[in-house]
């Protein structure tokens, strides 16, 4: 018992001045040496990268402080190659030389300090690891609040703050950015002074979104429970998944940009370049990537191709001639003519070949006896003869069935014949130019325009244009015109690259490593074409698209009524009219001259 309070009274002694002697101060090279020395012992790091401005720091430190790193052999820095870098303008990423596993140590006079920036430049890719900042005055709470959310901002995931060698600062961001005065370090765990930089819940936090149409990757829709607005459509659903796995709330506002609340990528990515906004929910294929922000891993491929109207439908005033190629017409004709002239005229003259067809202004006359191969020759003329016309009449009745189209044109030179514009955006122009050549005669067809009028007409399927557009758009839009019996596009087979359909996001985003995993159990899951065909019902209900089921398209569904079958069977009976009245004509020829050809017939 005696012994249990010597103990509890030596330890009630001891522990003060233990804690006391624990804590540290930076105002010594070598108090910093053996801290970094710690951590890069705990942390197991491989590298050491020391940035400081001018006048933050005596040159007297700092180069206590480099000796304090190599001179003792147990220090864990002791052995690293060393390497100093003075340019400024020098533009080498850290991420170039060093790997992730870096204690990144800035100095820096206060904290508007350029080199936070500069630091933020060059540690890109590699934001997320250990970063000390080392504020050389002391900053009070509000400046302090500022510089954080500016760290919040340049992405420094893991960063621990020290004002004036001494204070210590870390952040916890969720849901709402707090500052966490950190008393005592030494008395903190080595291992938790640097908060963990990929969290799993971001407890709530709000995300703002502003968001342009896409459709379908991108539109925004009301909830049916709160009439809220919600984030929609194939990409947008991703999001959905991944904040809500990652408990951040998300807040969806509509984006206008220039009055228009189509899809503005320059408009995105500036947004995002300038710190206002952190993620883009547009799954947008990437054209021309900028170097401002940071894209997700591809979400899918897809090659571009071409949209165009379909207008191949052959005029039924020519099925007439269609049954036969123009070559079997003119072996025909050929045939009849050889037929008539050699043959009938002059190897048999009394064949009475045409009379048996039925030509008209032919008598068959019966009073004379013929041989028996020339009976043959003409009832083996004769059955070609009908034989022919049977194929023919078969076919135009066919034909009259069905309608007939045109081959689709899908080479390069067969759509530059078309005689559609092609309407497209400036970068659209640039691209399928790089890829086909063909600079004039595309430039002669290119019709440029603004991305709402691209836009709205694509989706529209306004025909009188060929659009440029994604395999995987394509597969959502057409579904529109499902039910038409003509349809209004179709797509070409003449395509273009691969692009990838990526996220943007703010530089070394903290959502961008959870968004990569999420991604990639999408893909494999393969829940996104399943998401696509879901959005198309949302995107149905929102007005976004429409189904074509016109008028004129449920007449053609019933078909023996139509009028426009009428048409073609009408002009038929014309043509038959005309032919009988042209037959009637020659067969009433004055009597003089058809007893003068029976008289020559019959003398032979
Ligand atoms: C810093 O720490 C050293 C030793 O631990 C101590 O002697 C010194 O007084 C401290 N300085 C301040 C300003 O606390
Ligand atoms: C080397 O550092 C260790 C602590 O890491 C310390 O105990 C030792 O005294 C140092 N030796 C020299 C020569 O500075
Ligand atoms: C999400 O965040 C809220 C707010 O902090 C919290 O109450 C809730 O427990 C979190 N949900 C999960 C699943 O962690
Ligand atoms: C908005 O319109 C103006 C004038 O047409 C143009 O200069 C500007 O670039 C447009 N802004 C965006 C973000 O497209």
């Amino acid at each position: 018992m005696g012994v249990m309070w010597l103990q509890f009274i030596a330890i009630l002694l001891f522990l003060p001045h233990q804690s006391r002697e624990q804590e540290i101060n930076f105002t010594l090279p070598e108090q910093l040496a053996l801290f970094l020395d710690r951590i890069g012992d705990v942390h197991r790091l491989q590298a050491i990268s020391i940035v400081n401005s001018r006048d933050s720091i005596s040159p007297d430190y700092l180069d206590g402080l480099h000796q304090q790193l190599r001179a003792n052999a147990s220090m864990h820095f002791q052995l690293l190659p060393q390497m100093t870098a003075t340019d400024v303008d020098v533009h080498v990423c850290f991420s170039a030389l060093q790997d992730e596993d870096t204690l990144y140590v800035v100095f820096a006079r206060h904290s508007r300090d350029p080199v936070i920036q500069l630091q933020a430049k060059r540690a890109r890719g590699r934001r997320y690891s250990k970063t000390l900042f080392l504020l050389k005055e002391h900053e009070s709470l509000p400046v302090l609040g500022e510089f954080f959310k500016l760290l919040w901002q340049l992405q420094f995931r893991s960063a621990l703050v020290v004002t004036a060698q001494r204070w210590a600062y870390q952040m916890d961001p969720y849901p709402k950015m707090k500052i966490k005065r950190m008393k005592e370090v030494s008395s903190y765990d080595l291992e938790e002074i640097f908060p963990k930089p990929n969290r799993k819940n971001f407890n709530g936090y709000e995300l703002h979104l502003a968001v342009q149409l896409d459709i379908p990757n991108s539109f925004w829709s009301r909830d049916p429970r709160n009439q809220q607005l919600r984030l929609d459509g194939a990409g947008g659903k991703i999001i959905n998944e991944l904040m809500a796995k990652l408990n951040v709330t998300l807040k969806v506002h509509p984006l206008l940009v220039n009055g228009s609340r189509w899809l503005n990528m320059p408009a995105i990515i500036d947004l995002i370049a300038s710190n206002r906004m952190e993620l883009s929910p547009h799954l947008c294929d990437t054209l021309q990537a900028s170097t401002e922000v940071d894209y997700s891993y591809p979400v899918r491929l897809a090659s571009r191709c071409f949209m165009i109207p379909l207008d191949n439908q052959i005029s039924r005033t020519l099925y007439v001639l269609l049954p036969f190629q123009w070559s079997v017409w003119l072996s025909v004709l050929l045939i009849l003519l050889v037929l008539h002239f050699f043959g009938v005229r002059w190897l048999v003259p009394d064949s009475q070949l045409w009379a048996l067809i039925g030509v008209p202004g032919w008598r068959l006359s019966r009073s004379h006896h013929h041989s028996v191969l020339n009976t043959v020759t003409c009832y083996l003329v004769l059955f070609g003869v009908c034989l022919i016309y049977q194929l023919y009449s078969t076919k135009l009745t066919s034909f009259l069935t069905v309608t007939l189209s045109h081959k689709l044109p899908s080479s390069l030179d067969e759509i530059l014949r078309l005689p559609f514009p092609i309407l497209a955006l400036p970068l659209d122009v640039e691209l399928i130019v790089g890829t086909f050549g063909h600079a004039e005669e595309f430039r002669r067809m290119f019709s440029v325009t603004d991305a709402q009028t691209f836009a709205t007409r694509r989706i529209n399927m306004d025909t009188g244009y060929i659009y440029p557009i994604s395999s995987f758009r394509w597969f959502f839009y057409s579904v529109q015109q499902r039910y038409l019996k003509t349809k209004r596009f179709y797509f070409s087979s003449l395509c273009h690259g691969t692009f990838a359909a990526q996220f943007q996001l703010r530089i070394d985003s903290h959502f961008k490593d959870p968004l990569h995993r999420f991604a990639l159990h999408v893909q494999e899951a393969g829940l996104l074409l399943v998401w696509m065909k879901e959005s198309y019902q949302s995107a149905r209900l929102g007005g976004y698209i429409q189904e074509f089921t016109s008028a004129e398209e449920f007449l053609d569904d019933i078909r023996p009524l139509a009028f426009n079958l009428l048409a073609p069977a009408f002009s038929l009976f014309m043509c038959g009219l005309l032919v009988s009245l042209v037959v009637f004509l020659v067969e009433i020829r004055p009597p003089s001259c058809a007893r003068r050809s029976s008289r020559n017939s019959s003398s032979h």
